[in-house]
């Protein structure tokens, strides 16, 4: 898939190490466990490095001439695969409610489109009410329900 993309409003990036302070506010809004700045940029690295090998990536968020990181959005394995893969997304709290997390969707699930794929799967928390509403904006539909050890897991898919 491309690996820059521009909507009305957003422009989607690879990763660059500049974005390791977004991240680690994103890692931190999460409850995870926050890596340092040389972590953050190390994992950052990796993810520049194997992006053009997978073909497949996530991209940071920021509006259109602005550097403001907010987020990312974009394709990976996930509990899926390479040629299924599943689209993800995950925005500052602050970028919350503006309908980018939808805008940006909508360009991945073009930009996979573009590349041949069939299917795209997203799997989501049963709780998780905002990612529900973004994929339901997005047309796709509920498959089937799994559950591992944190509760359940609704596998939905979009057919290309
Ligand atoms: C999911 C997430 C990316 C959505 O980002 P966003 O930019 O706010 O999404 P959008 O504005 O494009 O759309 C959100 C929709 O959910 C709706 N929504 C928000 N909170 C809701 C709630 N508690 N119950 C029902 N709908 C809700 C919004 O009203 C909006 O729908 P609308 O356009 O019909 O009004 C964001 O909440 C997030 O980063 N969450 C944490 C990470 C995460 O859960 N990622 C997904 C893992 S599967």
């Amino acid at each position: 898939m491309s690996f820059a993309v521009e909507t009305d409003r957003l422009l989607l990036r690879l990763w660059e190490e500049s974005d390791a302070a977004g991240y680690r506010e994103l890692v931190g809004e999460r409850g995870g466990d926050v890596p340092t700045i040389p972590e953050a940029i190390d994992e950052i690295r990796d993810a520049r490095e194997s992006a053009p090998g997978r073909g497949i990536h996530l991209l940071t968020l920021r509006r259109r001439g602005e550097d403001e990181f907010l987020g990312y959005c974009g394709l990976v394995v996930g509990r899926a695969s390479i040629d299924e893969p599943e689209i993800a997304y995950e925005l500052l709290r602050s970028a919350h409610g503006h309908g980018y997390a939808t805008e940006a969707a909508t360009a991945v699930v073009d930009a996979a489109r573009a590349t041949g794929r069939r299917r795209l799967w997203a799997t989501v928390r049963s709780w998780n009410a905002p990612s529900f509403r973004v994929l339901e904006k997005l047309g796709v539909r509920r498959d089937h329900t799994t559950t591992d050890d944190r509760g359940d897991i609704v596998w939905n898919v979009l057919d290309l």
